[in-house]
């Protein structure tokens, strides 16, 4: 193969700004897009969150349409997909690809649920497809400079992790727009779900999964929401390290700031600078050796440089197509998604259930209690439920 043949599936705000890019992809092209609503196949589509407009209309007769993704995968005219559809798809989207020998970029979160990423997991291990996922901040150079640092020993053995990110306000007419977001039976969640899964990808990326966190998680504390809008989290890495994370979409100002303590010294990024604090000895050594009972003595502070480059999600595709004609090392494997979903479930499995939960989370305590939120917003709250039958059946006809 000289040249991946990709088709799009779901043509919504981040399915066309995929579409935007794919002129610059190098080895691949645009073969085939899909998506439930035979409109979008056709209209000139504002993209509200991305500063351009795609006119799928401009692509030309050569890019086949699709209402139907499984026909897509059958019609011999796409090697890879990109799922950009809603989460709740994206298992089943997935696991037909790997079953046809089609390789998959997937959107984030992979799934809502850890079982249905572990099995997507399990699929594509008996597939021999390239499957990538859609963790386009591991592309950002100040993620990536965090990350080495963490890597060369720069921080050293961590002590202590703290990030607060609550830049992520909505306002209750962003809930009230209705739709599959926000609510338990179309989304699956709030914050953790829709927010935060690049956050917690980088979470895992930078420091592993935490053996075991405790959370106390709000639903609909700030707005008229049956899901999570609050959720502050302690969790015990590895290591034994503690480490902090709070998240809501109910303040602004909000705050971006993640700090990460090691034996080397104290490194913070807050408002896209990255500063590292770096004391005259290791911690633990000033710690022991000092006669000061006071400690005062001032760290170095040093502004870490961070390379300028583009960076994004073009850059992940990318990445899965060099994988595919070159076997190229991937940003982010797929696989790799199950961890951000472990850890958003574990969250709200122990802050709705009010106890220290394991990480990986278990399974079927998960499920069951996706389910009760399910069922509890069906009876209660059925002007907030989405009903994803009557929402595919409404699109067929
Ligand atoms: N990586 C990122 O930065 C990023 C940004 C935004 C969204 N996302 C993710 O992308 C996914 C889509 O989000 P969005 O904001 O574009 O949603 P959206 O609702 O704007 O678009 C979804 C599209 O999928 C189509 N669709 C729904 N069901 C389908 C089906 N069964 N078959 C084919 N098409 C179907 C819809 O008609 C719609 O056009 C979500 O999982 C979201 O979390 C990722």
């Amino acid at each position: 193969m000289e040249r991946v043949r990709f088709g799009v599936i779901g043509l919504g705000n981040i399915g066309l700004h995929h579409l935007s890019y794919f002129p610059e992809l190098k080895n691949a092209e645009l073969t085939a897009i899909c998506d439930i609503d035979k409109r979008k196949l056709t209209e000139l589509r504002a993209v509200r969150d991305f500063d351009h407009a795609t006119d799928v209309g401009s692509l030309g007769s050569e890019v086949a349409t699709f209402t139907d993704y499984g026909k897509m995968l059958d019609s011999g005219k796409v090697d890879a997909v990109l799922i950009a559809t809603p989460h709740y798809f994206h298992p089943e989207m997935a696991i037909e690809a790997f079953r046809r020998g089609i390789h998959v970029v997937c959107e984030k979160p992979v799934a809502i649920t850890a079982r249905e990423a572990r099995e997507m997991n399990t699929a594509y291990a008996e597939s021999g497809v390239v499957y990538a996922a859609m963790f386009q901040m591991r592309t950002d150079p100040v993620f990536m400079r965090i990350k080495e640092m963490l890597e060369d020993g720069t921080i050293g053995e961590i002590r202590r992790v703290s990030w607060i990110i609550t830049s992520w306000f909505r306002t209750q007419a962003y809930y009230d727009s209705g739709g599959w977001r926000g609510n338990w039976t179309g989304e699956g969640g709030g914050v953790l779900m829709n927010q935060c899964p690049h956050n917690l990808d980088l979470f895992q990326w930078f420091f592993g999964l935490p053996r075991r966190l405790k959370a106390f998680a709000y639903l609909g504390k700030w707005h008229d929401i049956t899901v999570e809008d609050d959720v502050s989290v302690l969790m015990e890495l590895e290591n034994g390290a503690p480490a902090a994370f709070i998240t809501t979409t109910g303040d602004t100002p909000g705050t971006n700031r993640l700090e990460i303590t090691g034996n080397n010294g104290k490194l913070v990024l807050e408002n896209g600078k990255l500063t590292f604090f770096e004391p005259e000895a290791p911690v633990q050594k000033i710690l022991e050796e000092s006669q000061q009972h006071f400690y005062s003595v001032k760290p170095k502070v040093i502004e870490i440089e961070v390379e300028s480059k583009d960076h994004g999600h073009k850059y992940i595709t990318q990445n899965a197509i060099n994988a595919i004609l070159e076997n190229e090392e991937l940003i982010a494997p797929g696989t790799e998604g199950l961890k951000s979903v472990q850890l958003a479930n574990a969250m709200l499995l122990s802050g709705l259930r009010d106890k220290t939960v394991e990480v990986p989370v278990c399974e079927d305590e998960f499920d069951q209690l996706l389910e009760e939120l399910r069922e509890h917003e069906r009876k209660h709250s059925p002007d907030k439920a989405f009903d994803w039958d009557a929402y595919l059946n409404r699109l067929k006809d």
